[in-house]
């Protein structure tokens, strides 16, 4: 199993302008050197990808430092008015999309279903797909039985048109209790040892799944410098999707050299 520890940086919809997000972006390189062993994906809103590839490719050093999206559509091309492809992202220079985000389903009304259909055309392309899995509390609330199955259908049914091809495919899951979603629960994050439980439980579901699959699975949900250390010295814990600590530059490169020092 890869050690290397991966923390991926949500965005969201914020900065507001492109000096906000050329100004962050330029802060997370810095601390991306080649003395950091940890993976970082940058995953900003769409419309500042192009300009922050650029950047990426201007700076020259740091191949540990890559763009992600933060949804993309199912179809390639054509009449999907308002959608991103896959295709789009490969091309703009974006090399992970986020798939299922917990907001996503919320406000937009995204389902298992939508994200089976994102996450198999992300993957026919070549682009890594972060599949975003979590229970609410409504779910917690009956327990972490309750909470595993739930877990279980959101995960099995976006794998479910994975083809069993020769390819050896990346993908990444991030375990977020939406209830530990720092808009939801004003920053308290779920502790590391139940994390971890449900954590196990996905890889144990990934490892019987019959396809070919790389797979890395991270923790998310109010993610920050103080607790991060916490998480990460969990060998199963692969790493972290961090929302909005990922906004404020200083606490965020901490986060990536905690990820480091135990990668
Ligand atoms: P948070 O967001 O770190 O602000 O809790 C994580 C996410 O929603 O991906």
């Amino acid at each position: 199993m890869e050690k290397t520890k991966i923390v991926i940086a949500n965005w969201k919809m914020c900065p507001v302008s492109i000096e906000g997000a050329k100004e962050l972006f330029s802060a997370v390189q810095r601390t991306c050197s080649p003395k950091i062993s940890a993976e970082v994906v940058v995953a900003p809103p769409f419309v500042y990808l192009t300009e922050l590839v650029r950047l990426a490719r201007s700076f020259g050093r740091g191949k540990n430092l890559r763009l992600g999206a933060q949804d993309c559509f199912w179809e390639q091309a054509g009449a999907y008015t308002g959608e991103v492809s896959p295709e789009i992202l490969k091309t703009l220079g974006a090399t992970h999309v986020l798939i299922g985000h917990s907001e996503r389903r919320r406000y937009l009304k995204e389902t298992d279903e939508m994200a089976q259909k994102k996450l198999a055309a992300a993957l026919r392309i070549g682009i890594i797909p972060i599949l975003c899995v979590g229970e609410d509390k409504s779910v917690r609330r009956k327990g972490l039985a309750s909470a595993k199955q739930f877990v279980k259908k959101q995960l099995l049914t976006a794998l479910r048109s994975v083809s069993q091809s020769g390819t050896r495919h990346e993908l990444l899951v991030a375990y977020e209790p939406v209830w530990a979603i720092s808009s939801v629960s004003g920053g308290k994050s779920d502790t590391p040892e139940e994390a971890v439980a449900m954590i196990l439980w996905i890889k144990q579901l990934l490892g019987a799944h019959p396809f070919r699959l790389a797979t890395r699975v991270l923790y998310g949900g109010s993610v920050n410098m103080k607790n991060a250390a916490g998480f990460m010295e969990l060998e199963a814990i692969d790493g972290a999707l961090v929302g909005d600590a990922s906004l404020r530059a200083q606490e965020f490169c901490v986060i990536v050299k905690i990820a480091s020092s135990f990668s």
